[in-house]
């Protein structure tokens, strides 16, 4: 039997022909039944029963899409496929090992087609994530303390944090709404002395609330200013800006796991100079005393690459562009109204940012009066096995914003925290929708706080740990173990 059969029979695939890879898409969107999807569209383990603490297990009910998304089936199937192809990318003459790096290389052409970038001299550099891209970029870019890089008080760390550390940030603030315009944006590009770059976010983590993208950025080039987009929370929901000079984004949000992200940006950026990471593949010639770096974007990518996740985020690019923008627009509009007007009508709930008329994605982050946020997220879990998240959501600047706090409590959360102390740390509870998001989702949401806001008892007592600030049932079914002491904790951010 040859080998391809083997493969075939394995995987339910046909084994591809290198430099055949129409072909083979064609196969598997059929095979996938990528076509027509209409949403909600269920993702892997949507049906999935959690244990409550009652004892009876109930559907689990994800709402932390802004943080990682479950898998679209399309992807499963198109890594499932993959897996027998797998070998190293451009370093064999082998079968395999052109397949690979064929796939390899077509997640690439996918991810520049995604991003608006067709037929411009960008590169899309295969990496980890937002954070690991934007890093990449920051050490790219050679900046000194000197040099001034505007950005706002919204980002989340990922967008704050590489550039802080070798650069001077100058921050667009917000209102008390956690909003800015784009005379606020345009105020911190005409401040002295002129900044090197403008680094924002397309979306934010924490509200959905989306600034005016376009008119930054152009306002930005208008002053020769470069402009960074952090488009992680966008590249779900909405095209990515095509008009940025950079755009990063990752896998992990758009229903592709496997450790991909992307960051495009022209090839010349990454024409001179050492690259992010050193090593082979990013190289034409070594000698002892002597590199000669390959061109972009093999220069930025040292190491075997994660072919893998490239299949992965290729077969979400194709599912996302399969359904087409106006249906996702549209699904995420009925779901932001539902989730945050919901919210709002619910007595004791506060909801942070923006007034409810904004158009924002389907995220919102809430308190609720007189219950500590990290026992609404418990008790959202192991009362009614809702997913959510709790914290500051890796945002704290933009958190401390909302949430009003003064400069005096906030030195005495740091006090607390560097004595290992975090429960008092603030933070909220935030729910986010995806494309598998469903109307009796949101609903089960807002029956569970409308109990828990109205103080209804809970059926078990709940202990904190000091350590995460978090809460875990007390119980000794074997509900849960308590996870705070191994890391589980969202508190962290
Ligand atoms: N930025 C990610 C989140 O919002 C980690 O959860």
């Amino acid at each position: 039997m040859a080998l391809g059969t083997i493969l075939s029979d394995v995987s339910g695939y046909l084994f591809p022909t290198p430099g055949r890879t129409d072909r083979m898409k064609q196969r598997e969107t059929r095979k996938v039944g990528v076509t027509h999807m209409r949403l909600p569209l269920a993702l892997v383990g949507d049906e999935v029963l959690v244990p409550c603490v009652d004892g009876v297990s109930r559907r689990y009910v994800g709402l932390d899409a802004a943080a990682s998304t479950g898998v679209l089936p399309s992807v499963m199937d198109r890594v499932l496929g993959f897996l027998p192809s797998y070998s190293s990318v451009h370093r064999g003459a082998g079968y395999k090992s052109q397949i690979s790096t064929t796939q390899y290389e077509d997640a690439r052409d996918a991810a520049l087609r995604f991003a608006g970038r067709e037929g411009r001299d960008d590169v899309a550099i295969i990496c980890r994530n937002t954070t690991e891209a934007i890093n990449h970029l920051v050490y790219r870019l050679g900046l000194r303390p000197s040099d001034v890089v505007v950005t706002t008080v919204i980002e989340h760390h990922a967008n704050l944090l590489p550039w802080s550390r070798v650069a001077t940030c100058r921050y667009v603030e917000c209102l008390s709404d956690g909003t800015f315009t784009l005379s606020d944006v345009e105020s911190a590009l005409d401040a002295s002395p002129k900044p090197r770059l403008l680094t924002l976010s397309a979306a934010s983590n924490i509200t959905g609330w989306m600034p005016p993208l376009g008119e930054i950025i152009e306002a930005a080039h208008l002053r020769g200013i470069p402009v960074v987009v952090d488009g992680a929370q966008l590249a779900p929901h909405r095209p990515l800006p095509h008009n940025a000079d950079f755009v990063a984004w990752s896998g992990h949000k758009m229903y592709a796991p496997f450790g991909a992200g992307v960051l495009i940006g022209p090839r010349s950026a990454f024409s001179d100079g050492d690259p992010f990471l050193a090593g082979g593949g990013a190289v034409d010639l070594v000698d002892l005393n002597e590199v000669v770096w390959t061109a972009p974007p093999e220069r930025e990518e040292a190491g075997s690459p994660n072919v893998v996740g490239a299949v992965a985020l290729h077969a979400a690019i194709d599912a996302l562009e399969e359904i087409g923008w106006p249906e996702i627009i549209e699904h995420d509009r009925r779901l932001a109204r539902a989730l945050r007007d919901g919210l709002a009508a619910t007595p004791g709930v506060r909801v942070l940012g923006p007034d409810l008329a904004s158009d924002t994605l389907p995220v919102a982050a809430f308190t609720v009066e007189g219950v500590p946020f990290a026992l609404v997220a418990a008790r959202l879990s192991a009362e009614f096995g809702i997913g959510v998240r709790h914290g500051c959501f890796c945002a704290h600047p933009y958190l401390i914003r909302l949430l009003g706090l003064s400069a005096d409590e906030v030195a005495q959360f740091q006090t607390n925290v560097r004595h290992g102390d975090r429960r008092s740390m603030p933070g909220a509870v935030r729910a986010s929708c995806g494309i598998n998001s469903r109307d009796e989702d949101v609903q089960s949401l807002l029956d569970a706080l409308t109990q828990i806001a109205s103080g209804r008892e809970a059926p078990c007592a709940y202990h904190q740990d000091p350590v995460s600030g978090d809460y875990f049932p007390d119980l000794a079914n074997g509900w849960l173990v308590d996870t705070g002491s191994r890391g589980g904790s969202c508190s962290p951010g």
